[in-house]
This record gives structure tokens, C-alpha cells and sequence, in this order.
């Protein structure tokens, strides 16, 4: 499988490494992990909205017309159900013009594999930019096909946000969507035998909805 980490983004600020410290530690009780998580993914927001495109437009203020930019088109925030919502809610309320799609991924217990189980979207989806969101990229499966599935419907500018990475799952979503750009707050070492991300944070949906 090609490896391809050029299309990978790891923000190293500090205080996003601070905060995903937190998260990581299995002592953060499920309330700070969602609140970690909030303003972590309000840290982020800054590179995850910087490819939206803009259009010029003549505004005027209390002083007088003046040339600036404004959002050609809102984006549309694509939660992979259930952990994408901690990061997907966030980047809604930072953006409320966005719309949000769902889509319903567990990934099976024994095979790893991804399994469908829901999808809504707004019915102009194809025509507009869209953030792909969830918390854990591990071996890509769950991101891979709902990559494919936007795909399907028309979608031709996505970027893919996350906050931990394995490299296995870097490398298998970078062979299946090499167009796809990939943010993430950490890069971390490998996955184990049950295919968690190592160090990583344990389960991420558990951990946001105290399951
Ligand atoms: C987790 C996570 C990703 C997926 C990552 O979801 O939120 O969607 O696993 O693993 P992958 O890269 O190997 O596909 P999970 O299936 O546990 O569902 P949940 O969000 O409902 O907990
Ligand atoms: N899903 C998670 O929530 N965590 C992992 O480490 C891997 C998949």
C-alpha cells in the first residue's frame, strides 16, 4: 500500500498539544473530555476552515463602500456518527451558515471493517466544499468509505480533519482519496492488535457520550 504523508497536516501548536494531553489521559472524566475536545477543535478550526473559498464583494460600512471577501459558498460539516459530532458540533457553531451531514459508521467488533448504518444530507451538497469530520483515523476504514460515499453524490472538494491518526490509516485513506487533504492534531504510532490507535485516547464515542 502507498504511503503518502504529504497530504497530511499535523498541527503542532502547543496549546492543541496541551489539550489533546488531556483527552488522552484515561483520567479526564467524560464532561472535561467533551470540553477538551470543544475548544480543541475551536484550536483547529483555524487551519480546518483555511481552503474555503471566497468570493469579492462591496460591503458598506457606517463610514463608507469598501472591497472586501466573503464566503463564495457555506461548506457542509460531515459528521462520521457517532465520535464525528464532538468535533462536528463545534465546527457549526463557529460557522452556523455551514450545514451539517451525517453519516452512521460503526465499525465492526471482530473484522475492523466499517458498517453503514445511516446517511442525511442537504439536498445541494454536490455543489459545495465540504469538512469531513471524526475524532480517530485508525485504519481508515470508517473515513475511507465515507469519503466515497460524498464522492458518489457529487462532492468534488473535501478535506478530512481529525484529531488523532494512525500511520497505517494515514496510508490506506491517502491510497484511496489522494485528493483528500488530511488535518490532524497528532500523529501517533501504530494500531494494536484490535486496531486502537497507540498511544492514542481508548474510544473516542465512549469517551465523548460516557458509554
Ligand atoms: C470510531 C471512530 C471512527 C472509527 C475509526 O468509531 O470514531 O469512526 O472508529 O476507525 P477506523 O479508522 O478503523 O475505521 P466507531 O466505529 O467506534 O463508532 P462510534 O463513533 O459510534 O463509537
Ligand atoms: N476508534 C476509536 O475511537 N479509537 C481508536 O483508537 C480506534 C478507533
Amino acid at each position: 500500500m502507498r504511503s503518502d504523508l504529504s497530504q497530511l497536516t499535523t498541527l503542532t501548536h502547543p496549546l492543541i498539544t496541551h489539550k489533546l494531553a488531556i483527552l488522552r489521559d484515561k483520567d479526564t472524566s467524560p464532561a472535561e473530555f467533551k470540553a477538551t475536545l470543544s475548544t480543541l477543535t475551536a484550536l483547529m478550526s483555524h487551519h480546518i476552515f483555511a481552503h474555503l473559498n471566497l468570493r469579492d464583494v462591496t460591503i458598506t460600512t457606517p463610514l463608507e463602500d469598501m472591497q472586501t471577501q466573503k464566503l463564495l459558498k457555506a461548506p457542509v460539516i460531515t459528521s462520521i456518527l457517532r465520535a464525528g459530532n464532538g468535533m462536528a458540533d463545534d465546527l457549526f457553531t463557529l460557522l452556523p451558515e455551514a450545514s451539517m451531514a451525517h453519516i452512521g459508521m460503526q465499525r465492526d467488533p471482530e473484522t475492523h471493517e466499517p458498517v453503514f448504518y445511516y446517511e442525511k444530507y442537504p439536498t445541494d451538497i454536490a455543489t459545495r466544499q465540504n469538512i469531513l469530520v471524526d475524532p480517530m483515523l485508525a485504519t481508515g476504514g470508517s473515513a475511507i468509505e465515507s469519503a466515497s460515499r460524498l464522492k458518489k453524490l457529487g462532492v468534488t472538494d473535501i478535506v478530512f480533519a481529525c484529531l488523532v491518526a494512525a500511520p497505517e490509516g494515514v496510508a490506506a485513506f491517502s491510497a484511496a482519496h489522494p485528493d483528500i487533504p488530511i488535518i490532524t492534531a497528532a500523529l501517533d504510532r501504530e494500531l494494536n492488535d484490535s486496531c486502537y490507535i497507540l498511544p492514542g485516547l481508548g474510544d473516542a464515542g465512549d469517551r465523548i457520550f460516557n458509554t
